[in-house]
């Protein structure tokens, strides 16, 4: 277990070209406002109205044309978090590495996680980039591009906690903190029967920093969270420390509109040269250092 946790990401990427076909068409859709004098005449500019067509379509992937607005909640390092009024992380930066293959100028927008989801599916935003697990409920939603990186659920507890593994933590009657609509909340707040704790014993936080302040002061007692930001909150709070879970490796993917599938190939494909080249085993590998 100790292995697999430290081995936290590994960037095995399994490519798979899921709804490639159904885009296509889709893409074609463009509303043309012919105007009602130009229908007579139509067939001499015929070529040159449907080439200026299929061009609009074409660019018209993003919900602001040249821009790629990611949806995130930046308070989960080392994926996304504030470096003064900058936001950083493994997600930041492949994010704009994409953004960069597709020519498009990222924007990151920093919201409530449990909002991402919604805002990508009513077009608010490209995509959700948030160290987000793919899940077969969320895949109901949204589609997920290629996986870019795995996680495990980690337990936070104080050090000298009475909660010394998932037995424990399931077993008494501790209260658990978790970020509102992760999957710690889900696979937390499952009645007991399904291994969770049940709904009398989860307490949700907006951030993940919120959960683990109400851990320090005593008002939950343990947190469930991915484990590299589980690590870097211990680094950065004094007396905590991380219990390992037996909970299964998640992969996390971006998340896309359903009807967009010209942007999900579109990152897929840019995602498959980016790893293709190194460069997202070195983002990520300066974020979390193999040897460290
Ligand atoms: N991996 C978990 C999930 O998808 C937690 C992600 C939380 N991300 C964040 N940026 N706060 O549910």
């Amino acid at each position: 277990m100790k292995k697999l946790l430290s081995k936290i990401v590994s960037v095995g990427l399994i490519f798979c070209m899921t709804g490639a076909m159904a885009g296509c068409s889709k893409s074609e859709e463009t509303t043309k406002a012919t105007t009602a004098a130009d229908t007579t005449a139509a067939d001499t500019t015929a070529g040159d109205s449907s080439a200026a067509d299929t061009t609009a379509a074409a660019e018209k992937f993003t919900v602001q044309e040249g821009k790629l607005i990611m949806a995130t909640n930046a308070f989960f390092q080392p994926y996304e978090y504030y470096q003064g009024d900058k936001i950083v992380g493994i997600d930041a930066e492949i994010a704009e590495a994409l953004a960069k293959k597709l020519g498009l100028e990222l924007q990151i927008m920093d919201v409530e996680f449990d909002s991402i989801i919604a805002g990508v599916q009513n077009n608010k935003y490209d995509f959700g980039m948030a160290g987000m697990t793919v899940t077969d409920t969320r895949k109901k939603a949204v589609n997920f591009t290629t996986t870019y990186a795995t996680g495990i659920q980690a337990i936070i507890v104080k050090e000298g906690s009475e909660i010394v593994d998932i037995d424990t933590l399931l077993g008494g009657n501790y209260k658990v903190g978790v970020q509102q609509g992760t999957t710690g909340d889900i696979y937390m707040s499952a009645e007991p029967d399904d291994g969770g704790v049940g709904e009398s014993r989860i307490v949700r936080y907006s951030k993940g920093p919120d959960a683990v302040l109400a851990l320090s002061t005593g008002k939950v007692d343990a947190v469930v969270i991915d484990n590299e930001p589980a690590k870097s909150f211990v680094a950065a709070n004094e007396g905590l420390k991380i219990l390992e879970t037996p909970f299964t490796v998640e992969d996390y993917a971006m998340c896309v509109n359903k009807d967009n599938t010209v942007l999900l190939d579109k990152l897929n494909a840019a995602l498959k040269e980016l790893t293709d080249d190194g460069t997202i085993a070195s983002i990520i590998e300066k974020y979390i250092p193999s040897n460290g």
